[in-house]
Parts: structure tokens; sequence; C-alpha cells
């Protein structure tokens, strides 16, 4: 069974006990429920669950908090080799204001300092996506 079918069969058995109690659903109304399901499955190339539903939505940008997850907190998150914490605003402003602002720091984690890697090893971040994590991790606009 591929994963459409079975994508489909969890639906359809839920609403199957769902319509023997709640009478009043039409079929016409079961199909419209199940429309949103089936498209996602259909538009997006792979069908994985939730990874479909989830880009679908995102439209592939990477949120702040993703970027941060996957790749800055494990320095960040613990100051590991002297990174600035996450939430540590003083210790971001000191840097902001030594280097032109969060558009300076930006600049330097792009092309890396010290420890601090490349574009913190997010490659695939624009600067847009980088600046939003670093705002989110300095606490600072
Ligand atoms: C391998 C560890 C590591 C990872 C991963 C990492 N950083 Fe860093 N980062 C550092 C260290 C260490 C410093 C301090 C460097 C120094 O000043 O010596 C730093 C400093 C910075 C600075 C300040 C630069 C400056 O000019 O003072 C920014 C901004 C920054 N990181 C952003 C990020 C972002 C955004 C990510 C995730 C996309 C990230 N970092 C991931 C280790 C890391």
């Amino acid at each position: 069974m591929n994963l459409i079918m079975k994508m489909l069969a969890v639906p359809a058995t839920v609403l199957a006990l769902w319509a023997v109690n709640a009478q009043a659903a039409t079929n016409d109304d079961i199909a419209k429920r199940l429309e949103p399901v089936g498209k996602v499955c259909v538009q997006g190339e792979e069908c994985k669950g939730m990874d479909v539903v989830a880009s679908a939505g995102g439209g592939g940008a990477q949120s702040p908090d993703d970027i941060i997850a996957k790749h800055c907190n494990a320095c960040h998150g613990t100051g590991l080799l002297g990174a600035p914490k996450i939430g540590d605003t003083a210790a971001w402003k000191e840097r902001a204001d030594h280097q032109g602002g969060l558009d300076g720091i930006l600049a330097k984690a792009i092309t890396g300092i010290n420890a601090m890697p490349p574009k913190g090893t997010c490659m695939t971040c624009t600067d847009e996506e980088l600046k939003g994590a670093i705002e989110k991790m300095s606490g600072l606009k």
C-alpha cells in the first residue's frame, strides 16, 4: 500500500465511525472535508504525512525558530566556544554596538568570525533569514 492510500485510509476510517454517530452528514459533506487532505498529498511531490502539510503551508521559507533550532542553538544555546547566548541581549548589544549594529554582526555571521562558522552552518539561509534568527536570539531590532 503506498503512502497516498495510507493517508486517505486513515481519515476514511475515522469518517466511517463518525458518520455512524452523526447521521446528518452526507457523502458530499464528507468529500468536502476530505478534499484538502487529498489535494495536499497530490500537490506535494512526496507524501510524507505532516511534512507535506507543513511545507505546503509555509511555502518553503524557514522561520527564525526553525533556523535557530537546527543551526544556531548548538552553540548559542549554551554559549559554547564563547558564543553570545540566546536571550542574553546585553552580550549581543555589546557586539552590535562595536560592529555597526545588527547589520554589522549579520555581516560577521555571514562570513564567519573565529569559532563562529560562516552562516552559522545554515548554508541554505538567505541573509534575511539569518537576520531574523539573529534578531530572535539577541532580542535586538
Ligand atoms: C559552531 C558553533 C556556532 C554555531 C553553529 C553558530 N554560531 Fe554564531 N557564534 C559562535 C561563536 C563562537 C561566536 C563568537 C565569535 C567570536 O566573536 O569570537 C558567534 C558569534 C555570532 C554572532 C556575533 C558576530 C559578531 O560580529 O560579534 C552572530 C550574529 C552569530 N554568531 C549568529 C549566528 C547564527 C544566526 C547562527 C545560526 C544560523 C549561528 N551563529 C550559529 C558560534 C556558533
